[in-house]
């Protein structure tokens, strides 16, 4: 799929989970690195590979291919306790780790995951629903540059200057804002630290250098996005969205890479919608069929197992996602969860009193208040495995007229075209769309 292109980018067309994970998986053949540049562990990836399943946090999925080097960009925030359990967890089921970590990469502390917590909480109808994972906090940190990066951590003494600052000022801002004692042992975390410094010391590198070096000796880079466009810091549903940039653009902050270096970006669109967290989702399905399509999909976070709230694809947002990413192409996934549904809505517009919005708005009245304007697109059979691996071995074509529809409906209306179609978990069930 990367053709004559030097990269490729996946990213999150909607609110997250998506199914990213198996696209990426997909494409990593054709790479040499798989490569992550925005969030933490608060992504999860599910996969399933012959029907192993393996979920990952932090480490790229690339992992799981023999010899693909995976890289852990600047523009991340790592817990270094999760990165080392994933590590020996690969190590201990034989999995050769070929894995780079920016230098530059800012380190999630415990005192951020008490603060996430607590700050999402105080916010109530405002906050995100966060995943608790601290990465707001680590973010707002490295924002206030007070943050502690890798390569800090890889010098005890510099280590040990900022953390004393940081860890003293923490414990006076939630002393006075949150009367909180904080309870942590600081000791006792420093040295914690200090070890996982030395397990990581060997991976710790400029990616930035090494990336763009790949690039000019031809290697093959396939960047990989997590959460979604909607949880864009900027150009997401704000205030409840993640702290990072996750559109594409944000691959050149969170790399260090320039613009110029991209070559196809892939938007990852579920064939129906899914968020978790708090906020306006203005196609969320709060009846039957949206039950329906979570139990159908089994649409509970890979991160922290909450329900994810369901629904119908909104055009004006994925017009959006098109526009702010740049994207190149379409991969629609879990088209085989909507198997059964005599009449399948998708948004066109939205309403709000009487005129009509077309455009996504950023006012957060608006988000609230607007209501979508549905299409209704035949739906068609349920389509058993079996039947579904003859589909694929023939091709696009031999899909059901009535999910060609669909999808082409999408193709139109987005004015983007449809690279991949995914119709199963499995690295196999997925369908190339050859124009
Ligand atoms: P945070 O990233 O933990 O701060 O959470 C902020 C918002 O982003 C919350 O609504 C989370 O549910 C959502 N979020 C964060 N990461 C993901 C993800 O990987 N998939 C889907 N939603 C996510």
């Amino acid at each position: 799929m990367f053709g004559k292109n030097r990269t490729a980018m996946v990213i999150g067309a909607q609110w997250g989970d998506e199914g990213k994970g198996k696209v990426i998986d997909y494409l990593t053949p054709d790479a040499d690195y798989v490569v992550r540049f925005q969030g933490g562990n608060n992504a999860g990836h599910t996969l399933v590979v012959d029907g192993v399943v393996h979920k990952l946090h932090l480490i790229p999925s690339g992992v799981l291919y023999k010899g693909k080097r995976v890289v852990l960009g600047n523009g991340m925030v790592i817990d270094p306790e999760v990165l080392i359990s994933e590590m020996d967890n690969f190590e201990s089921k034989g999995i050769k780790l070929n894995m780079l970590i920016s230098e530059r990469a800012h380190v999630i502390l415990p005192f951020h995951i008490i603060m996430d917590g607590m700050i999402d909480e105080y916010k109530g109808k405002l906050g995100a629903g966060t995943t608790r994972r601290g990465i707001g906090p680590a973010y707002a940190d490295k924002a206030e540059r007070s943050g502690i990066r890798m390569i800090d951590l890889m010098d005890t003494k510099i280590f040990r200057e900022k953390y004393d600052q940081l860890f003293d000022l923490k414990k006076k801002t939630l002393k006075c804002l949150y009367k909180e004692n904080i309870k942590l042992n600081k000791e006792e975390i420093f040295r914690s630290y200090v070890n996982f410094a030395k397990r990581l010391k060997p991976y710790v590198g400029d990616v930035s250098l090494e990336v763009n070096t790949a690039i000019d000796n031809g290697k093959k880079i396939l960047f990989e996005g997590a959460q979604g466009t909607m949880l864009d810091n900027d150009h997401g549903a704000y205030p409840h969205t993640t702290s990072s940039n996750t559109i594409a653009g944000a691959v050149c902050t969170g790399v260090g890479v320039g613009p110029t270096k991209i070559d196809s970006i892939v938007g990852v669109v579920k064939a129906y919608l899914s968020r978790v967290g708090t906020g306006p989702v203005p196609t969320e399905a709060k009846n039957r069929l949206g039950d329906h399509l979570r139990e159908r999909g089994q649409e509970y976070g890979t991160t922290t197992g909450r329900p994810r709230r369901c629904g119908w694809v909104d055009l004006v947002q994925l017009r959006y996602a098109c526009r702010v990413n740049g994207l190149t192409s379409l991969a629609i996934t879990k088209v085989d969860v909507l198997g059964g549904l005599k009449k399948i809505p998708i948004a066109t517009k939205y309403k709000y009193k009487s005129s009509y919005i077309t455009e996504l708005p950023a006012d957060l009245n608006l988000q609230r208040q607007c209501k979508p304007v549905y299409k209704e697109l035949d739906g068609w059979k349920d389509i058993s495995d079996e039947e579904f691996k003859k589909i694929i071995t023939g091709g696009y074509k031999e899909l059901p007229k009535k999910m060609r529809t669909y999808l082409k409906f999408i193709e139109d209306q987005t004015n983007t075209p449809i690279s991949l179609v995914s119709v199963g978990a499995e690295r196999t069930s997925t369908i190339e769309v050859k124009e």
